[in-house]
């Protein structure tokens, strides 16, 4: 039975009780509207920790003044119903005023070149808000494992990093991208395009699809893979690519050529909505 909590201190003293009976403790953050790929995450958890808690929490911090906070979509009874079905154990579901108390002006953020690199480009404080809630969710929790989705590399990549560099005795698990049967990866905001604009997505996972065949075919410049990329996004009038960019699956800078363990990852508008997709050689 899926327990719903609103305040750190609920949070707290049911963590504090599952951890005296030895119990281990997974975290799956979230911002709500949740889906196939989110019940992935809740299931990776359930399957290697006793207890699982989700956070349902669209932050505020990690959204620019023109960006789609107002509109983030929000369901939280289905979320609910998701949760409960994957075998999650508690929903953390606070107001912004219990995470950004009146006077809140602490936040984490990476200072390295790495979160100005590609979402960072055209989202300069996104990744200050991410990791400062995620941040915060990991205090408020205290768990074992925190389990992320491999669409959001970027966030991924930077969390780790934020985990080795504070010593947060906290295992973070990716988990592969989860994707619509005509291949889409699986977004809250697929849900603001319409018909047409559905069909138009389908240029990023084509991208991505051509980029991992060329590599398979033995491609190892940087440069002519992702112009192929480019080309088949850019034959879809209504996509505007933000960035199609091959870069170290760690430090998020640019390469030349294929490297075990890199990432190419894009960022496409299809109309006025943003969406990303990525794939990472293998090591
Ligand atoms: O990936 C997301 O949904 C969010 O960035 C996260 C990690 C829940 C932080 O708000």
């Amino acid at each position: 039975m899926l327990q719903t909590a609103t305040t750190i201190q609920e949070i707290r003293s049911t963590v504090r009780a599952w951890k005296q009976q030895g119990l281990t403790v997974g975290l799956v953050p979230t911002m709500g509207y949740l889906h196939a790929g989110h019940e992935s995450l809740v299931k990776a958890a359930v399957a290697s920790c006793d207890r699982v808690v989700a956070s349902v929490f669209v932050n505020p911090t990690q959204f620019g003044p023109n960006e789609d906070l107002a509109t983030y979509p929000r369901d939280f009874a289905h979320d609910c119903q998701v949760l409960e079905k994957a075998g999650c154990h508690l929903v953390f579901h606070p107001e912004p005023s219990e995470m950004y108390p009146e006077g809140f002006c602490t936040y984490v953020e990476n200072l390295s070149a790495m979160p100005q690199q590609l979402c960072g480009k055209t989202r300069p404080i996104h990744f200050r808000g991410v990791c400062t809630v995620v941040c915060k969710l990991f205090n408020i929790v205290q768990p074992d494992k925190a389990f992320f989705g491999q669409k959001d590399a970027q966030q991924l990549a930077i969390i780790k990093r934020m985990v080795k560099d504070l010593s947060l005795d906290i295992e973070i698990v990716g988990c592969p991208i989860v994707r619509e049967s005509d291949g889409l990866a699986k977004s809250s905001r697929n849900v603001y395009l319409n018909q047409s604009e559905r069909q138009a997505a389908l240029v990023l996972s084509q991208a991505v699809r051509l980029g991992q065949e060329l590599i398979a075919a033995g491609e190892k410049d940087c440069a002519t893979i992702l112009a192929k990329m480019c080309q088949v996004i850019e034959s879809t009038p209504i996509a505007r690519i933000d960035y199609v960019a091959a870069v170290d699956g760690q430090t998020m800078l640019p390469l030349e050529t294929v490297t075990p363990g890199m990432l190419f990852a894009m960022a496409v508008y299809i109309g006025k909505t943003r969406l990303i997709d990525n794939f990472s050689v293998a090591n």
